[in-house]
This record gives C-alpha cells, structure tokens and sequence, in this order.
C-alpha cells in the first residue's frame, strides 16, 4: 500500500500517514533493531529517542512483557523463526518474576509475555507459570479493603492494578480455583467504587485504612492532582474493566469500561490524542500519546464486548480515527532518522522528569497491538 500525500501538521513540519502494514513493517524494523543492538535489555522509555537502559528510578521493572509481547506479535504475523525464538528468550528472563512479590505489575509483566505464547500454545509450562503469576498478585489483597495495593503501600492502590488483575481471573480459570476468582472480584469492585467516578473518569491512587479497611483519600503520582483526570489511568480503567468483564462475564464491570470509554470520547479532541492530565490548566503537556494507544487498542477490544451493533461500531470507529492519527509521522517515528522508538509524544512520569515527550515501551506495544487489531479486521 502507498503512503498519503504530505500534510502539514498542526505542530508544524511535513507530515505524511502510513498504511496500517508499513506502520506494522517500520514497528518491526525498529524493534528488531533494539533487540540487536542491546540483546536481552528491556528499557521502559527514551531520552532524546533512544532507549534508555538503566533500571527505571521510579517504579520496580514493570515493562518487560510490552518488548516481549512485541516480538510476539511479529512472530505470529510473519511467521519468521527469528522473532519466535526471541519471543521465547524474552519470555524465559521473564519467568522468574511470577513470584515477584514486589509489585502490584506482574500482569502488565506476564500477560503480553507468557499470556501470549500461551494463546499460541497452550503448554502445562506456559499455564504453570501464568497460575502462579496470578496466585502471586492475588496475594496482594488487603482483606479489610477489599483491593490489591501497590508497590507504594500496603494502603495504596491504583488505577493501573486493573490492568493487572486480568492475571488473577486468568489464574482462576487454568487452575480452577474459584478463591482466586472472588479476590479478582473484589479488586474490580473496589475500583469501580472508589476510583470511578460519576462522571466516568478515574481517580490514579486510593489510599485506605489498613486497621479498618475506610477510604482515606485520592492522590496521584503522573496525573495534576489528586481529582484530576490522569488521562493514562483512564485508558488502564477503559481496558482493564473491559478485560475484567470479558473474564467474568459481570455487567458493572462492561458498564465501567463504558463509562471509562465515554468521557475519554468526549474529552478528547477529534484527533483522539488527550493530554497527560485532562484537567491540567496549564496544558504543559498536550498530548500523551501511549494513552490514546492503550485506549485504541481497549476500544477494539471492548467493542467486541457490547452486543449492541451501533456502539460496536462507534467504539471501533473511534479506536481506528486514533490509530489514524498515530500512523501520521506527527507520530509514528519513521520520519525521525535515528529515533529508536516507534510512537512519539508519550510521556512517563513528568514530575520525575522520565520519558517526558518521548517513547515508552507500553505506548509502543499498545500500538502495535492496536495496529495488528486492525489488520486483522478483528479485536
Ligand atoms: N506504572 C504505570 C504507568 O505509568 O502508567
């Protein structure tokens, strides 16, 4: 397929739209050209385009299974022995983190990860290693609140966990262990309660009374401010309630997705990019690309969800103007000679100065997923 014709950006500078394949092709060369360059290294964002390879400052490493599930994704696509064998690699570095204790990530660690090859082939090894994964993070639970705290605290929790809670109803059904199922439960019930709110969007930390198990109070760590609209939380909540409601078929937690989905719609530019904070007065950072990647790739999801055909169809229509969007060169690095990312304009932590307008590696993935999505014709 060719490429559009050259536009100028609002942001200035030449811009041209790629097809879906050669968005795929150039998503390939430049994760084959990481993996060359640093064997076996699993960076979580750039620094002026390049990948940065020292261990993230702030949070324990969380974004392994993202390279992982990228190189999954082209082994399937292409069939090619090279990105299999990689893919398994990556994956086996990986394998001793389903008894990390540390993190409340070990979802967003092995879903992409052993998730993925188990879909492929689904061994006794693969199912081995995600069930544990999901008894480790079910460990989490604080009884008295009901949720999965994070690394932070054993009073805190996130957003963010519903993307990992996906691993325990995983768990629950490879094993047969319905326990495993109820502390998935609660999670998902508990967030909806306390970090949803009315108005469909989310609140990134809840702090709770450990003694008691009381609410204590919002905060945030990427988002403006502790009532503000973090707009990454809000594509973890569009995606991961989604996800939550496809494994345990309940229906608050399809309505939570929908919520979740509807104020991104309607507070997003046409374009479909959001800032970093929705509620941001200064507007310092525009747009936060991985955001509106994780929110494509959960719209396509989610659409498969409803049984309603015109939502179907505006969810997906709306996933596919932001991929759109992200296929431009505004975007998509293919235009930027020596850029190691794939997808331009995310940001990290902006208050700790990481992966502040550059790539991350979970922007990437959601991407290419997004993109694999639409090729495919399916979610
Ligand atoms: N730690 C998850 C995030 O930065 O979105």
């Amino acid at each position: 397929m060719s490429s559009a014709q050259p536009s100028v950006a609002a942001h200035g500078g030449e811009t041209r739209t790629l097809s879906v394949e050669e968005s795929l092709e150039f998503a390939a060369a430049q994760v084959r050209g990481l993996v060359e360059r640093a064997p076996g290294q699993l960076p979580t964002y750039t620094s002026g385009g390049a990948w940065v390879t020292d261990a993230d400052p702030w949070a324990p490493n969380w974004a392994g299974g993202f390279l992982t599930g990228m190189l999954w994704i082209f082994a399937r696509r292409s069939g090619e022995a090279w990105w299999r064998e990689h893919a398994e690699r990556y994956c086996e570095v990986l394998e001793p983190r389903a008894d990390d204790t540390t993190t409340h990530d070990l979802g967003f660690v092995l879903e992409p990860s052993w998730g993925r090859w188990y879909e492929l082939e689904p061994t006794e090894r693969a199912r081995e290693v995600l069930v544990r994964g999901g008894r480790t993070m079910a460990g989490r639970l604080q009884p008295r609140g009901g949720y999965l705290s994070t690394w932070v605290d054993p009073g805190s929790t996130f957003i963010d966990v519903m993307m990992n809670v996906g691993i325990i109803f995983r768990a629950a059904a490879l094993a047969g262990d319905d326990a495993l199922g109820e502390v998935a439960m609660r999670h998902c019930m508990t967030s909806r309660r306390y970090l949803m709110r009315g108005d469909g969007s989310t609140v990134h930390e809840g702090w709770f009374d450990l003694e008691s198990g009381e609410f204590l109070r919002c905060a945030t760590h990427q988002g403006w401010r502790s009532d503000s609209s973090w707009a990454r939380g809000q594509a973890w909540a569009i995606y991961g309630f989604g996800t939550a409601h496809r494994h345990s078929g309940e229906p608050r937690l399809l309505d939570a997705a929908r919520r979740a989905a509807d104020f991104y719609i309607e507070h997003t530019p046409g374009h479909g990019i959001p800032p970093n904070d929705w509620n941001d007065p200064d507007g310092a950072l525009p747009r936060e690309a991985s955001a509106a990647a994780i929110t494509a790739a959960g719209l396509l999801r989610l659409s498969e969800l409803v049984d309603d055909g015109g939502l179907r169809g505006h969810y997906r229509a709306y996933a596919e103007r932001i991929v759109e969007t992200l296929r431009s060169t505004e975007y998509i690095a293919a235009d930027a000679p020596g850029y190691e990312g794939i997808l331009r304009h995310a940001t990290y932590h902006f208050r700790d100065g990481l992966g502040v307008d550059e790539s991350v590696m979970w922007g990437d993935y959601y991407f290419v997923e997004a993109l694999d999505l639409v090729a495919r014709g399916q979610s």
